[in-house]
């Protein structure tokens, strides 16, 4: 598998870090194409648990590391991350590259701006400054990593985008003290901690593809997250979905051999926005408190729902996805039944494809498959046949209505709970 593409098939926290991790032994590079600091992945190894936002997930294994064009980059959080791994004595090897768009101060501000003047209707984003600095990027108004290298070329920047910036949360009502020489210098001193790190990293990529190196391609958020193809506009501001990571990377389609989806055994949301199958009722608690819900970025408590193979099969076949992933099958132990979206019925109509229009989802209710429990997954189940019975046929039913066969099943965070089929 020289380039394998992990995406994640629902609204984000799927385990993507987790199975990265796992995939990461046998493998060269570990690239984020898309994406910023909105993501978390988790990784748990013994003792230790790391929390990654911006590094790649393979660089707790000593991984070349690389942040592709695709990510916006806020500098200060990546080099907290960067000290964080020092500090625990991991060697890092990381490249950034010098396209990559970066995450300004009045980014987050209007993030956060915005979401007021939206009020019950807010996305519920993380904060992050993502959508303003993707925003920024499609205008063409940007600030890119390399413009970080030359403190002139970051000023003249400035001159042009800051008093809009200024103009802009000054409508909003919003305090500030943006001052030009500030930024220059706070921002391209970040330019200095990072510099040796920068590169051309599309070339690099090229490089280790043809010099048959193997690389895994990190998603961060999910499908239902993708600015097309979720529920938008519920949804972050960049492309989740495997097309994204040729151009958050600089490589082209036919480089990638195996695009895994990892689907959570159970559905989760952190925001607003519809979530068809979500349950407000004591099993929705059960999972929320059993799977550890909480988000790992913004600690906010993840909504809880059944399985949706609606959302499942849409982001198969928007990424043309070649094997699952499923992740969290331990959590739902010791429920005596299970239930598991296969179609919506909307005002009285059957429908098995996810629709675009966000207002008719609102309308939509889940329709149900019901299979049976069980009671409780052995940690130490290394193969199918560990399993309990009813626990493989929930895998079996799954495999049968996507269409896609399951390569791994997550049974615990730890890094060895994994069974590869
Ligand atoms: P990501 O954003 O897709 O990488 O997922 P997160 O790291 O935000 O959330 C997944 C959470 O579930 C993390 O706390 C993981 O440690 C944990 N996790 C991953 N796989 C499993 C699993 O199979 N079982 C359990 N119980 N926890 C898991
Ligand atoms: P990982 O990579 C879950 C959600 C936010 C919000 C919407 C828009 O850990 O799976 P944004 O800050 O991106 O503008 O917020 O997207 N969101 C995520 N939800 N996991 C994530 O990342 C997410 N990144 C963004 O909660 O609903
Ligand atoms: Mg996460």
């Amino acid at each position: 598998m020289p380039v394998t593409l992990i995406v994640g098939t629902q609204w984000g926290d799927e385990g993507k870090g987790k199975i990265v991790d796992y995939y990461a032994e046998h493998t060269d590079y570990v690239v984020r194409f898309q994406g910023g600091s909105n993501a978390g992945h988790t990784i748990k190894v013994g003792e230790e648990t790391y929390k990654l936002h911006l590094l790649p997930s393979g660089v707790v294994r000593g991984k070349i590391g690389i942040i592709g064009n695709g990510v916006v980059v806020d500098p200060e959080v990546l080099i907290k991350e960067i000290e964080m791994l020092e500090e625990r004595e991991i060697k890092l090897n990381l490249l950034i590259s010098d396209r990559a768009n970066v995450v300004m101060p009045y980014h987050k501000l209007l993030d956060g701006a915005e979401e007021s003047y939206l009020g019950s209707k807010k996305i519920g984003t993380t904060k992050r400054g993502i959508g303003p600095c993707y925003s920024d990027k499609v205008a063409r108004r940007g600030i890119r990593i390399v413009d970080l290298l030359d403190k002139e070329v970051l000023r003249k920047k400035l001159e042009i985008i800051l008093p809009v910036k200024q103009r802009l949360l000054d409508v909003y009502g919003i305090k500030h003290d943006l001052d030009i020489d500030e930024l220059v210098k706070e921002y391209s001193e970040y330019g200095e901690k990072i510099r040796n790190f920068v590169t051309d990293a599309s070339i690099e990529l090229r490089r280790a593809i043809d010099g048959n190196k193997s690389i895994l391609l990190e998603g961060a958020q999910g499908t239902m997250l993708d600015v097309d193809f979720g529920t938008y506009p519920y949804t972050t501001s960049s492309h989740t979905v495997a097309g994204g990571a040729c151009i958050g990377c600089g490589i082209s389609p036919k480089d990638i051999d195996e695009i895994i989806g990892v689907v959570k055994a159970y559905t989760t949301r952190v925001g607003g926005g519809p979530l068809p199958s979500e349950l407000k009722d004591d099993v929705g608690r059960h999972l929320q408190e059993k799977g550890g819900e909480f988000g790992t970025t913004t600690g906010r408590a993840r909504r809880c729902g059944w399985l949706d193979l609606v959302v499942v099969k849409h982001a198969c076949l928007v990424s043309g996805v070649t094997k699952l992933a499923i992740t969290k099958l331990d959590v739902l132990d010791g429920l005596k039944t299970l239930k598991v979206c296969t179609s919506y019925k909307c005002n009285d109509k059957m429908l098995s494809t996810f629709p675009a229009k966000t207002e008719l989802l609102e309308k939509c209710e889940p329709v149900f498959v019901e299979l049976d429990g069980w009671d409780h997954i052995d940690r130490d189940a290394r193969s199918f046949d560990d399993l309990p019975e009813n626990a493989q046929s929930y895998l079996k039913f799954i495999e049968k209505e996507v269409g896609i066969k399951i390569a791994l099943v997550s049974i615990g965070p730890e890094r060895n709970e994994t069974i590869a089929l």
